[in-house]
């Protein structure tokens, strides 16, 4: 290009509102501003405007604020049975902001398993996992599961009694497994019971395959969204002529960075006011009076408690795999039988009993 013409193309740039930075990125990425307007701007059906329909934003964004807390956590903990403990005790008394880093981690990780179970809640309940959506809602739980197996593993980093005494009977159940179970075990404790390279492998999973994991899974989930849209619902108060959806960018975005900025007060107002504790450190010798998982856990445990271990195994095997093939017996019965609405009392029936066996667990002792 000769100096004329250099020239020329600089004086229509700058015509055009695209500065000499501007210009030098758009020469090396080519994007232009109209295909990302299109790749964004995905119509959003109105009901989305509602947030328990928009559930799944929620999850997304307090999984964003684990990992962050988590990187920063991760500066001072030392995963072994010596040292875990007293490192969670310098990052909670001594490290700077060290309180508010665990008590943001741990409401985040409440908050984030309360969040996916309510909007698994509300796909279920809208019927929103029906076809085209199976592999969608088989994609949800595998997603339910990693983020459980987070929590739990979390748990168990801490090495206070319960993280100890819970990571060794999490073992224990999973161990009782037929077939599977052993080497399943063998793979958690790193060897027939907890030993020196339980914890690193704990935080293997917690802090490095899990995450990677989620992060593939929420990808593939919100591509699916991408490719078949959000299920079309019409609330009856909603006036014929108006619009039926609105726009993603900006503003989809926008409600969502509303309500991100609104999840940000409560996380932290919750980490001040109920900070983390540390209980007492784990003694391998001393089996504690009572043992109790976290709260999600609760439902799972008393189950166990109330059927012997291979049954109680089993079926929690059962309860799991209709869960995940729950879109296609629903199908069944709608095709098949009389009774088309029949997820709806199932899922009420399904949710007094999780309700319930949550709450003995948590009302009594053993
Ligand atoms: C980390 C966990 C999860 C994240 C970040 C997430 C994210 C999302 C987002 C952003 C949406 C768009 C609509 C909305 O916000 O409700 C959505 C829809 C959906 N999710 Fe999730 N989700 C998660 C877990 C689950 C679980 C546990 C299930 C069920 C087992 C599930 C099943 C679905 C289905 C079937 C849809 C389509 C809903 C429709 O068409 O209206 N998701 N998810």
């Amino acid at each position: 290009m000769r100096q004329g013409e250099r020239r020329d193309l600089r004086r229509l740039q700058r015509g055009a509102g695209v500065s000499g930075a501007g210009a030098w990125i758009k020469e090396r990425l080519p994007i232009e501003a109209e295909s990302l307007r299109e790749l964004t701007n995905e119509p959003v059906p109105n009901h989305l405007k509602r947030w328990w329909f928009a559930l799944g934003g929620t999850p997304a964004y307090l999984f964003a604020v684990q990992v962050a807390t988590g990187i920063l956590l991760a500066v001072y903990y030392q995963p072994a049975p010596t040292t875990a403990y007293e490192s969670v005790r310098y990052i909670t008394e001594q490290a700077a902001y060290g309180w508010l880093l665990r008590g943001l981690h741990r409401w985040g990780a409440t908050l984030m398993i309360a969040a996916v179970i309510l909007h698994q809640i509300r796909v279920f309940f809208t019927g929103a996992y029906r076809k085209p959506r199976e592999l969608n809602w088989m994609v949800g739980m595998c997603l339910l599961i990693a983020t459980l197996m987070l929590g739990f593993t979390g748990y168990c980093l801490v090495y206070e009694q319960l993280s100890y005494w819970g990571a060794v009977v999490g073992a224990n159940i999973a161990g009782s497994v037929p077939f599977l179970g052993g080497f399943v075990k063998q793979m958690l404790l790193g060897g027939d019971g907890y030993n020196e390279h339980t914890l690193p492998r704990f935080f293997i999973l917690h802090a490095a395959v899990l995450p990677v994991a989620l992060t593939l899974l929420i990808v593939v989930h919100i591509g699916i969204i991408r490719l078949l849209g959000v299920t079309e619902l019409r609330f009856a108060d909603e006036p014929k002529d108006k619009p039926k959806h609105f726009n993603f960018f900006p503003d989809h975005l926008l409600s969502e960075l509303i309500i991100g900025l609104v999840l940000t007060i409560v996380l932290t107002t919750l980490a001040c006011i109920v900070p983390a504790t540390l209980g007492a450190k784990a003694d391998p010798l001393t089996t504690p009076e009572v043992i109790k998982p976290e709260w999600f856990f609760y439902v799972a445990f008393r189950w166990l408690k109330l059927f012997s271990g291979t049954v109680a195994v089993l079926s929690t095997g059962l309860i799991v795999f209709v869960m995940f093939a729950w879109p296609f017996i629903d199908a069944w019965l709608r095709r098949r039988t009389r009774f088309a609405e029949a997820s709806v009392w199932i899922g009420i029936f399904g949710a007094l009993l999780i309700i319930g066996l949550t709450i003995w667990e948590a009302a009594v002792a053993h």
